[in-house]
């Protein structure tokens, strides 16, 4: 764990980094999960920062995970945007894989729009859907906060009340209902990764309330509730979990379903960004 006055040091110093490249002030940091990437590709683009342009920067080791924060409008409105992530199970400590949304608060960002590709525990789910995160379990992960408390950041004991907004979560319903597109609701649950869940997991995930199990969002929310920001978030689920299918997964399934919804899920984040902005 490092101490917190080192934390603090380095979070501050990529802001610095970033601050050399752009002077961009986003409104919303929006977080784009495997497969999903291509979204980027609609913003109006003011400045790209490569994740391995920072020193020290946690850089993803996955193929097929950029890495790079774009800034620009999407949409029109002012976003920062993480185009792939760093997980748990590439080795970083867990201070590591969410400084980024420290670094991205840095910079100004008020509210963390969250999406990733997830495996579908709820059974009246199917590859494809998309759906609403309204809350989450992040039991099996190492909590971010554990360590020395940045007090400048957050307080030690932030309440996990209400991570995902509620008005946030009516709006990406609002933007899903206006768009004809049938989304789904439900709890994601994190475990480490990178193996995907045995059919008894998935089984004891579904008893325990998870309709979604992935690898890295929850951990991001909790960071971001901590700093005082609003939540939200969208899961792509890719396939259904380990042992409710006959086949075995892999991540090119996942990667494959990610492109095949890319329209809606486009149509879907870029709506839901604009109402975001027009009340937050
Ligand atoms: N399990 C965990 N993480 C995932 C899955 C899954 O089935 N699909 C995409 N990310």
């Amino acid at each position: 764990m490092l101490p917190k006055d080192k934390l603090k040091e380095i979070v501050d110093y990529h802001v610095q980094q970033i601050r050399r490249v752009t002077d961009f002030v986003p409104d919303i940091a929006l977080v784009l999960g495997s497969g999903l990437g291509a979204l980027a590709d609609e913003v109006d683009t003011e400045a790209v920062v490569n994740y391995n342009e920072l020193h020290r920067f946690p850089v993803s080791t996955v193929p097929g995970h950029e890495g790079r924060f774009v800034f620009g409008r999407l949409g029109g409105v002012k976003v920062v945007i993480m185009q792939g992530r760093v997980h748990y199970y590439e080795g970083y400590n867990i201070q590591e894989v969410v400084m980024p949304i420290r670094v991205m608060v840095g910079l100004g960002a008020r509210v963390l729009y969250l999406t990733n590709a997830s495996g579908g525990i709820n059974p009246e789910f199917s590859a494809g859907d998309l759906m609403l995160i309204t809350d989450q379990i992040a039991m099996f992960v190492p909590s971010p906060l554990v360590g020395e408390n940045v007090d400048e950041w957050g307080t030690r004991f932030p309440s996990m009340n209400q991570i995902y907004d509620e008005n946030l979560s009516r709006l990406i319903e609002q933007t899903a209902s206006e768009n004809g597109i049938d989304l789904k609701k439900g709890v994601y649950l994190q475990t480490t990764g990178p193996q995907y869940e045995s059919p008894a997991e998935v089984q004891m995930i579904r008893s325990l309330g998870g309709d979604a199990v992935g690898m890295s969002t929850a951990v991001e929310a909790i960071t971001a509730v901590h700093m005082g920001l609003k939540v939200c978030g969208v899961s792509c689920i890719t396939n259904m979990a380990g042992g409710t299918t006959a086949q075995a997964i892999t991540h090119d399934e996942v990667k494959e379903t990610a492109d095949r919804v890319a329209d809606m899920f486009k149509k879907l984040i870029t709506g839901s960004i604009v109402k975001i902005a027009n009340e937050e």
